[in-house]
């Protein structure tokens, strides 16, 4: 079986749940997983509401961007297969309503986890929120998911504040 037609056939009827959908990774990511895979089942999409714009709004935004032009055009009701969840995953329990965390629960079957902070000059403590903590709190979430066969975790950069703070242990030794 050649690998395209291997990816077709693992996300047939999957439920997905997809975290940083917004993003410029999880964009191209969502683009390419409704135009490869439409036998998808539902893809759960948690946004956060931001820079006065309401989470619906947002949605619309995300489907402006241009990656996903060839997919109107191919199938104009693609969004029929994306439902919105509002959380942050900056809060503990990702601010999720107790609602659709138990959708979650019970109908996810593949995690992709592409939030993240990638500002560099982020303080510490936030970039600890949205990159570690937000980690331990996808980890609880999995562990109720009932019927979960994956979790994708995309590769974060808080390693770059923890290259300075080693810098500065090394620097305070030395001194
Ligand atoms: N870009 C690359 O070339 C690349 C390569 C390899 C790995 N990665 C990794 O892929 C991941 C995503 O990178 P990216 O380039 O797509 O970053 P990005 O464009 O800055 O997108 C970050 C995404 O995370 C979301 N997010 C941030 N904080 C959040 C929060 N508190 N709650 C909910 N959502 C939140 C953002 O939502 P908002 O729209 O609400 O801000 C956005 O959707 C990172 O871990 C990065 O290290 C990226």
């Amino acid at each position: 079986m050649e690998a395209q037609s291997q990816i077709v056939e693992s996300f047939k009827n999957q439920t997905i749940f997809l975290t940083g959908g917004s993003g410029f990774v999880g964009k191209v990511f969502l683009a390419k997983l409704l135009t490869v895979c439409p036998e998808v089942n539902t893809i759960y999409l948690l946004v956060r509401p931001k820079r006065n714009k309401t989470p619906s709004e947002r949605l619309r935004d995300i489907f402006s961007f241009s990656c996903f032009e060839p997919l109107k055009s191919k199938w104009p009701n693609f969004q029929e297969k994306i439902k919105l969840i509002i959380g942050d995953c900056e809060k503990i329990g990702l601010d999720i309503a107790a609602q659709d965390r138990e959708i979650l629960r019970r109908e996810v079957t593949i995690f992709l986890h592409a939030a993240a902070n990638v500002k560099f000059d982020q303080s510490l403590k936030l970039a600890t929120y949205a990159n570690v903590r937000a980690m331990r709190e996808v980890l609880a979430l999995v562990k109720e998911m009932t019927r979960l066969k994956i979790l994708v975790r995309y590769p974060c950069f808080l390693s770059a504040h923890i290259t300075r703070i080693l810098c500065r242990c090394y620097s305070n030794m030395s001194g």
